[in-house]
């Protein structure tokens, strides 16, 4: 079993990687207290026995699958179901599914008596490499992904590999965008992926690079909890890939990170930034995810978009995250109408 730990000052948080560790491990947490489990529909049909088993009279909350879900009618649902099993300050919240489930479920511990105990159980690639790690909780409000939350480190998370042979192709391509994002971070992570392009697929692989992922965004988010400065290269392709996200979709967000690292990469270049060659090896990972980077017509609403994200500092530039050099990374702040024709060349059809 790898064991990772992140020390901030609110929360020690233990991070056990190992196949089997849910069965294994979530059961310690139980002794003597009234705890609850937020999951969604998706998850509870394919783990509900497996559930049943571990938490037996815990109280099992099943929120409908499905981002639309993460919101404030469902968040205020939780709570009221958690006052009604009569949580107290002692007790543990398990939040086991993906990304949707860890964020509402995230807040709700935050929130509830001032912050209970969280335990998170991420089903899905993306939660085990990424959002179950680090302490980002949050729910959607209108067409704002993420804009009512809180900072709130989990005491433990068990990031259990068995749960990923029942995701669907989809959301293992998702998770890979976030990995691929790490590997142009950390160059012993790029190694890898380069060593084993053959492999992203196959799901021991996928358990083994998930270790250096969590690794690397743990030394991270210990050193800038709260995103001030080191924590934002998290982010990398994130810009380019929120705003075609939020005017095209159609893809997941791991796709989409996959295509904004791909465009960015780009803009590097001709920024002087990254070689073509660089970009060249990252791309080719890419495509071996993707097959295919789509082109888009009409990006002038989606460079309006990148020029509202909520990273940037002044109103008039665009600023990202890009892949610079193996495993480097570096800020790039543009002047819009140049983020918006680098935009239309490069991913325009
Ligand atoms: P998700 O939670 O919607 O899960 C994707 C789908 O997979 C859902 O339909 C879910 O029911 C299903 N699923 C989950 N586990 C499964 C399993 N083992 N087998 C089969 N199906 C399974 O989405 P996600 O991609 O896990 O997470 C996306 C969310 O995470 C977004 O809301 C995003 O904003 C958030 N996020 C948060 C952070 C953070 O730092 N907190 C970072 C990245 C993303
Ligand atoms: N997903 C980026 C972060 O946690 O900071």
């Amino acid at each position: 079993m790898k064991i990772i730990e992140i020390h901030t000052p609110t929360q020690d948080s233990v991070i056990s990687c190992e196949t089997g560790c849910f069965l294994r491990h979530a059961p310690e947490f139980l002794a003597g207290h009234q705890n609850f489990v937020l999951t969604d529909s998706n998850v509870h049909a394919l783990y509900g026995a497996q559930i049943a088993e571990v938490f037996a009279d815990t109280p099992v909350y099943v929120l409908p699958a499905g981002e639309e879900n993460k919101n404030r009618e469902n968040l205020f649902a939780i709570l009221q179901a958690m006052i009604d099993a009569g949580l107290h300050r002692n007790s543990y919240l398990f939040a086991l599914g993906g990304g949707v489930v860890g964020d509402i479920g995230g807040l709700a511990a935050a929130l509830y008596m001032r912050g209970i105990h969280c335990v998170q159980i991420p089903t899905t690639l993306l939660a085990q490499v990424d959002s179950s790690v680090g302490g980002k909780t949050a729910v959607d409000m209108g067409n704002v992904k993420n804009v009512v939350g809180a900072f709130y480190q989990p005491e433990a998370v068990l990031v259990d590999g068995t749960f990923l042979k029942t995701l669907p192709a989809r959301e293992i391509r998702c998770g890979l965008g976030e990995i691929i994002k790490y590997g142009a971070l950390n160059p012993l992570i790029l190694d890898s992926l380069l060593e084993n392009a053959d492999r992203l697929f196959d799901l021991d692989y996928l358990s083994e690079i998930a270790s250096d992922c969590i690794q690397h965004k743990s030394e991270v988010v210990q050193l800038d909890e709260r995103e001030q400065n080191l924590r934002k290269s998290l982010n990398m392709g994130h810009t380019t890939a929120h705003a075609l996200e939020l005017n095209y979709g159609g893809l997941s967000h791991g796709e989409f990170v996959l295509i904004g690292m791909y465009y960015e990469s780009k803009i590097a270049v001709a920024e002087g930034l990254a070689t073509a060659e660089y970009a060249e090896l990252l791309s080719g990972l890419i495509l071996r995810v993707l097959g295919e980077v789509p082109r888009y017509a009409g990006l002038e609403k989606a460079a309006e978009s990148a020029r509202l994200d909520k990273k940037n500092a002044a109103s008039d530039e665009v600023s990202m995250i890009v892949p610079a050099g193996y495993g480097v990374y570096a800020e790039l702040k543009l002047p819009f109408e140049k983020y918006r024709d680098y935009l239309v060349r490069f991913a325009g059809k």
